[in-house]
């Protein structure tokens, strides 16, 4: 469903990615690992055409109208309440007003509707965003960081619904430094440091491979072993 060969790219003097391939299948949750500055959102960008790659090719298995995108500047309207951000958007879409109160009490917001997004908290704000990127059902999810920076409580919800849209036939691309929540979440992972796939499959699978388990299966045990690095 999603399908990245060979991309290189370049911010000037800079290759923030040299020769990145992976492939996502339909239906899953598939997480894209690495530290601040690895070319997570760069990969994102040029997946969905916001940035040109210098090299290699990509796709995706469904249209923009069918693609779905939460970054980590989410663009919402900060004087609307949280039913008009919605509405807004399900105005755009042509989709009826009525998803927009089922999109809201998904998230748990729906006590928030009213409420300018200015007044939000972070945690609140991520996940109106997240209602926003599922408003119009995509066939293709894309998650920046989807639950960076939220309590633990905030992120299980987050996680749930995720597991909700994969389990309704959606397949997910989501970006996280947090390694217990690729484990939880994602059926397979690719693991990136400087613009390089170091490793990837499925987090038990790669576990295996590296001899990596503590009490738990442990994939930054992985990812220090690979790359020298620390994730947090
Ligand atoms: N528009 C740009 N111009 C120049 N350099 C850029 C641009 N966008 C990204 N970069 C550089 O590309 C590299 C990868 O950035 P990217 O935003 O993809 O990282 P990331 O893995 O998403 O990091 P984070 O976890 O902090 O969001 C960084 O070195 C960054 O400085
Ligand atoms: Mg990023």
């Amino acid at each position: 469903m999603i399908r990245m060969d060979n991309v290189v790219k370049r911010f000037g003097e800079q290759t923030v990615l040299s020769g990145v391939s992976f492939a996502v299948g339909e239906g899953e949750i598939f997480g894209l690992l690495g530290p601040s500055g690895a070319g997570k959102t760069t990969i994102i960008n040029i997946l969905t055409n916001q940035l040109d790659a210098d090299g290699g090719s990509h796709s995706i298995g469904a249209g923009p109208l069918q693609t779905g995108l939460m970054l980590d500047e989410d663009g919402l309207y900060t004087r609307l309440s949280c039913l008009d951000n919605l509405n807004v958007f399900a105005g755009v879409y042509g989709i009826p007003r009525s998803l927009s109160v089922q999109a809201l009490k998904n998230v748990g917001l729906e006590d928030a509707a009213k409420k300018p997004v200015r007044t939000l908290s972070k945690g609140m704000r991520q996940r109106l965003a997240l209602a926003r990127a599922v408003l119009h059902r995509p066939k293709v999810l894309f998650l920046d960081e989807p639950t960076g920076g939220l309590d633990p409580a905030t992120a299980r919800g987050i996680h749930s619904l995720i597991l909700r849209l994969r389990d309704g036939g959606a397949t997910v691309f989501l970006t996280t430094h947090n390694m217990d929540e690729a484990y939880k979440l994602c059926d397979s992972v690719a693991l990136l440091h400087r613009g390089v796939i170091v490793e990837k499959g499925s987090p038990a699978e790669i576990c295996t491979r590296h001899g990596a388990f503590k009490t738990t299966p442990d994939l930054e045990a992985v990812f220090i072993k690979l790359t020298g690095v620390e994730l947090e």
